[in-house]
């Protein structure tokens, strides 16, 4: 969602006749979109901001003005606090905020200026219109989260569940597919979650959604990221095997295999009821290929406990993962706890469960040389003469093609594993599988 801001953010100052710059010495403002998941993210917003005081300082000797601004989750979660601990920055705004960026670089000419309200007006229908859109690209469909798990900041920087109208949402996935967009990712904090207004003004579901956008034309592909298990309704499953352009994919973060733990983290489910949930939505959709998020060592979590994770993860077989130590936040549950893991207890248990995880990737992608399949193309290759794309399971394929190939399905056969993508040859037309 972050890429999906930024990108906005952009949009709102292209309005103002800004352009993005590679070089941060030529920006005359210079945006951090910043994130507060964990600590060492949050931590990485005050070294930048050492780094671009000394700019500043610069660019002023220079004769340049430069105005520095804090987006984001930390900008939420740490407002004035950013002001007196970095001199160098002009605004603070947090991620409901931003479609005021105008008037906010405005006002910081006369004073530093915070802004973490969560405004009554819908950013949504203050943002221009969206510019370099891509083959691929997010639509924020809903946003917050009402979950309160114990170690996750979510619910206090992003705030409660809003889901975007139907018709809102419809209406940015058509202008995207008429700039060229191929495939589009609905995002949300808790998408699964998702109930906006229908035209009938009852709530729709995140289903009922996707039927929606795959009726546009030129959409080829939706995917959608990220959802709580207990937010797959029946619907959501079935049109896992309903609808043909809903990509076979699922990021479904478990966070721990073992029971105590999940009751400690406050996810209102168990090992075992995500289990059963993963083998209804294999049966809708047999090939799918899962994801997860997983959290080692948090508070009070024992060997043994650490040990259901792995046998969650030998069990159901993912074909990706994002793993991480806890990091306690300040302002959750979790962070009162006295039980904290020592880092190398940490460090230990999410070595071997990135050995697994990797494992189970090599093993995935090794299984996909040799098959055909059909990749969107996104954008030049590493080599000239390549193009890169993706498959419907999600993963990076290289192959020998024109770039005029960008936008287009292509069919592939995989033909070897490299360490990072898969090498595909081209198919004629109709022999994709
Ligand atoms: N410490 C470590 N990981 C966290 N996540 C969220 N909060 C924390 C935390 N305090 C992870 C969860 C979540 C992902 C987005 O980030 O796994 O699913
Ligand atoms: Fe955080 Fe996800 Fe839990 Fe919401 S469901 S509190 S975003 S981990």
């Amino acid at each position: 969602m972050n890429a999906y801001d930024a990108a906005r953010m952009a949009d709102v100052l292209g309005q103002q006749g800004y352009a993005a710059t590679d070089s941060v010495e030529d920006a005359d403002v210079v945006v951090l979109n910043t994130c507060h998941i964990r600590e060492k993210a949050a931590e990485k917003v005050y070294s930048e901001l050492g780094r671009l005081r000394v700019l500043k300082g610069e660019r002023r000797a220079e004769g340049r003005d430069t105005r520095i601004v804090v987006a984001g989750c930390v900008a939420q979660a740490e407002g004035a606090e950013i002001l007196s601990r970095a001199p160098a920055v002009d605004v603070v705004v947090g991620p409901q905020g931003y479609h005021r960026l105008p008037e906010l670089l405005e006002q910081s000419r006369a004073k530093r200026v915070v802004d973490t309200e969560f405004p009554v007006e819908d950013k949504f229908d203050h943002l221009p219109a969206r510019r370099n859109k891509g083959v691929s690209a997010f639509l924020t469909v809903q946003e917050g989260c009402d979950k309160f798990c114990a170690f996750c900041v979510v619910p206090y920087t992003r705030g409660a569940e809003v889901s975007r109208p139907v018709a809102a949402v419809l209406a940015e996935a058509r202008a995207l597919a008429e700039g060229g967009v191929r495939e589009v990712t609905l995002i949300g904090q808790n998408v699964n979650a998702y109930h906006g207004a229908g035209a009938d003004g009852e709530p729709a579901t995140l289903a009922d959604l996707m039927g929606a956008v795959a009726a546009i034309p030129g959409i080829a592909r939706i995917r959608y990221t990220t959802s709580h298990p207990n937010d797959m309704g029946e619907d959501l499953i079935r049109a896992h095997a309903e609808i043909p352009a809903l990509m076979p994919y699922l990021h479904l973060p478990v966070q721990s295999g073992s029971d105590r733990v999940l009751a400690a983290m406050n996810r209102r489910h168990t090992g075992d009821t995500y289990r059963r949930l993963i083998d209804r939505i294999r049966a809708a959709r047999p090939d799918i290929a899962l994801s997860s998020d997983f959290i080692v060592g948090f508070p009070g979590e024992t060997d043994a406990e650490f040990e259901e994770t792995m046998r969650l993860v030998a069990d159901i077989g993912f074909e990706s993962a994002f793993s991480f130590k806890y990091s306690p936040r300040p302002g959750t549950p979790a962070a009162e706890r006295p039980d904290a893991i020592p880092e190398a207890v940490k460090s230990e248990r999410l070595a071997a469960l990135q050995t697994l995880l990797d494992r189970q990737r090599h093993a995935y992608q090794n299984a996909a040389v040799g098959q055909a399949t059909e990749i969107l193309v996104e954008k030049a290759g590493r080599h000239p003469g390549q193009v890169a794309g993706k498959t419907p399971h999600m993963l990076a394929v290289q192959v020998d093609a024109p770039e005029a190939s960008i936008g287009t399905l292509l069919p592939v056969r995989i033909v070897e594993a490299g360490a990072n993508s898969l090498f595909g040859e081209r198919l004629p037309e109709k022999a994709a599988a």
